[in-house]
């Protein structure tokens, strides 16, 4: 696969997908041909995958974590896969990582037993970057509150638990130093956008990927 691979992750209210739409329209205007995407969702089975649990209330730790990795097959095998095999540059809001942060983390399933599930439909691949943004919580969760949106489960957990998710993030960009950067996300849109191009610039664009 010839294309290039970038996810975004963090907890809620971060600003994620701010700076996935920067970050896309940026690169489309410097000549890469960029395919933006998330998770869970994605292909058709992935979006209505996505609809059912945001819809249902109370499922079982193990059940939404087969469905999520049951929509991130199908998005990898029809959407990631081909668009990377096109030589684009895919960014996708959020993946494997969040299940780990989660599932694993906030309801203790066992990280072995995601692991094994990102083996069975993921085998070896792994994002080429992963921006790990980082707000405090008392920030982050003053943003929600300010979004006139209807929140779901994660939306509208108590601050421990989105401190939880917080240091989740933090421990996966120490686990995966080698493709993930944490960034503060405190600042204005644009001063954490440039430390996203920044990190970008530096480690995924080259001339063979312009279209
Ligand atoms: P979002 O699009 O607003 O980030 O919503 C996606 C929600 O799904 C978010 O609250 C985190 C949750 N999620 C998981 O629990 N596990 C996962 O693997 C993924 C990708 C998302």
């Amino acid at each position: 696969m010839s294309g290039k691979f970038i996810t975004f992750e963090g907890g809620e209210g971060v600003g994620k997908s701010t700076q996935v739409k920067l970050l896309a329209e940026k690169l489309r205007e410097l000549g890469y041909k960029v395919f933006v995407t998330r998770e869970p969702g994605g292909a058709e089975l992935g979006e209505k995958i996505r609809s059912l649990l945001k819809a249902s209330t109370q499922v079982d730790p193990i059940c939404e974590l087969l469905l999520i990795f049951a929509a991130r097959r199908d998005h990898f095998v029809k959407l990631i896969v081909p668009h990377l095999e096109n030589n684009e540059i895919v960014i996708c809001d959020r993946f494997y990582d969040s299940s780990l942060v989660y599932q694993g983390i906030l309801k203790n399933v066992q990280v072995e037993r995601i692991m094994e599930l990102k083996q069975m439909t993921l085998g070896y691949f792994e994002p080429d970057l992963t921006i790990i943004l980082d707000m405090d919580v008392e920030k982050s969760r003053k943003r929600l509150a300010e979004r006139k949106l209807i929140a779901d489960e994660y939306d509208s957990m108590n601050a421990e638990k989105h401190e939880l998710v917080r240091q989740g993030f933090k421990k996966i960009s120490e686990i995966f130093s080698f493709r993930s950067v944490l960034i503060n996300a405190g600042g204005s849109e644009r001063n954490v956008f440039s430390k996203v191009f920044n990190e970008v610039e530096k480690r995924i664009l080259n001339e063979a990927l312009k279209v």
